[in-house]
């Protein structure tokens, strides 16, 4: 999805998506190594977890084995996210027992989605783990740490009662720099769609929708440390309606008009939609808010109505496209990016031929997409008509050659075009830095572009397939 190149590794099986850098302060003596998988929810909750555990004096490090703690923060999205975790957990029970010879302890804890998926049954696969703990109550992981420290095995998943987001320590400003000028923010966690491949509705619980007051302080808080774009995050991010301070639920598109108030917070972002859910304000803020980046993940998983029903989308292949038309009409430079899923139950050659015609009429400027994976405890899994594996890689294939033409394509209508470009990092090469355009593209540029946080007109010189170069103008 939406992407630095981090989060472009996000929705990977490949998926680590590393260590969190180095120090978060060295004030305790303990240290944590946190590695995250999944998307970008994970990645902010790996963040608030760095955050928990930094009030209770543990820095991180990127350094296994420096680590008196390795905390996995998991994602159960598809068959092979979850295996990923039981090898990396195999490495774990290795390295826990070399500590241990050195009368060195460490501690290995699982998060994330597996963990809410599957509880006890990790420590019963892997005795090396110590502690298990869900996405609800990552809030009380000192409390779970201390009794795990006395000698305790935690398996900690229940839905918490409490709001998390109240009793989640917020970073330093310090931290905030470190972390670099854009930042995630979740809004909304939860689904209560139920499609019936997915498992998100399992372990992440039913729909919850942070207030405005909430999200308002911690945007501006990261917009006075600096960070200048922020991508609202949430499962199913549009269906957020929070409770506002006039007292009445508000939606997103009113939500990003506040947001777009907050000096300093130049650039808006926000991350998954679903299509049922993109309503006229939020449309009209794509029309109307500058701030809001001209770029839109919205997933369709196929384009066979037939398909669509038995994945229960509650929209057909028309709705989404009519959808596209109006959104395009409020914002002709939008660039559209999906989620696409082959050989779900049932689907026949003319059902994927139909997918293919939808991508052929959107034109995409990014996607992602999956070969369906059958999961645990979904109805998709018990649905008849499986597909083979064989068909399964060929229809990947031929969809993922489309894509990336469409990517490639519109890469190259780029050359030539002067637009704004936030500085984020350094290059990989001395002299160089790297930004990211309106449209999610990193932008390779000289040094003597400006400084990192500046956002800066540039001309694009040249259009590679996954970067573009520009010089200033
Ligand atoms: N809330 C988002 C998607 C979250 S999951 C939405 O409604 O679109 C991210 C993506 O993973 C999905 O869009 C889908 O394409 C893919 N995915 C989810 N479950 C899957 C499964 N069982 N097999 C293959 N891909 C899957
Ligand atoms: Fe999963 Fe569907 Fe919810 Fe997206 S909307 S998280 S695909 S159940
Ligand atoms: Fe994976 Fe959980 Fe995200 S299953 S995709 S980490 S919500």
């Amino acid at each position: 999805m939406e992407l630095n190149d981090t989060i472009a590794d996000t929705f990977e099986d490949a998926g680590a998506v590393a260590a969190l850098p180095s120090l978060q302060g060295d004030s305790g003596s303990r240290k944590v190594f946190l590695k995250t998988y999944g998307c970008q929810m994970n990645v902010y909750d790996s963040q608030r977890m760095a955050d928990a555990l930094a009030s209770d004096g543990y820095a991180t490090t990127d350094t296994i084995e420096d680590a008196d703690l390795v905390l996995l923060n998991t994602c159960h999205i598809r068959e092979k996210a979850a295996e990923k975790v039981y090898s990396e957990l195999g490495r774990l029970r290795d390295l826990k027992a070399e500590r241990a010879e050195r009368g060195q302890e460490m501690l290995v804890g699982v998060a994330g989605c597996v963990a809410q998926a599957e509880g006890r049954e990790i420590i019963r696969r892997s005795p090396a783990v110590d502690l298990v703990i869900g996405p609800q109550t990552y809030h009380r992981l000192p409390d779970v740490l201390r009794r795990v420290r006395g000698g305790a095995k935690i398996v900690e998943t229940d839905y918490a009662i409490e709001d998390k987001f109240e009793h989640l320590p917020q970073p330093t400003r310090a931290e905030i720099k470190r972390r670099g000028v854009t930042a995630f923010l979740t809004v909304q966690e939860g689904c209560d769609k139920f499609c019936t491949f997915c498992v998100v509705p399992y372990t992440r619980g039913s729909e919850i929708s942070r207030p405005v007051a909430q999200i308002v302080t911690e945007a501006e808080r990261l917009a006075e440390a600096g960070v200048r774009e922020v991508t609202l995050l949430g499962q199913n991010v549009n269906a957020w309606h929070g409770h506002g301070p006039d007292g009445k639920p508000w939606g997103l598109g009113r939500l990003l008009f506040r947001l777009a108030e907050i000096p300093g917070l130049s650039r808006l972002r926000y991350t998954t939609s679903h299509p049922r859910d993109m309503d006229d304000a939020l449309i009209a803020a794509h029309r109307d808010l500058d701030s809001l980046m001209p770029y839109l993940h919205l997933p369709v998983q196929s384009g066979s109505d037939r398909i669509l029903k038995a994945m229960n989308r509650r929209h057909k292949a028309s709705d989404y496209l009519k959808l596209i038309e109006r959104i395009r009409a409020a914002r002709g430079d939008i660039a559209m990016s999906g989620d696409f899923i082959v050989g779900f139950p049932g689907e026949t050659d003319a059902d994927f031929e139909a997918t293919m015609k939808l991508v052929r009429e959107v034109g995409y400027a990014a996607s992602y997409s999956f070969k369906y994976s059958p999961r645990p405890g979904t109805p998709g899994a018990e649905m008849d008509g499986h597909v083979d594996e064989a068909v399964k890689d060929e229809r990947l294939q031929e969809l993922q050659a489309l894509l990336n033409r469409q990517q490639q394509d519109f890469n190259a209508t780029m050359h030539g075009v002067v637009m704004d470009v936030l500085i984020e990092k350094p290059g990989r090469q001395a002299g160089q830095r790297i930004g990211r355009s309106p449209w999610l593209q990193p932008v390779i540029l000289d040094e003597k572009a400006g400084e990192i946080g500046d956002i800066v007109k540039v001309r694009i010189t040249r259009a590679g397939p996954g970067s573009l170069f520009a010089e200033p103008v």
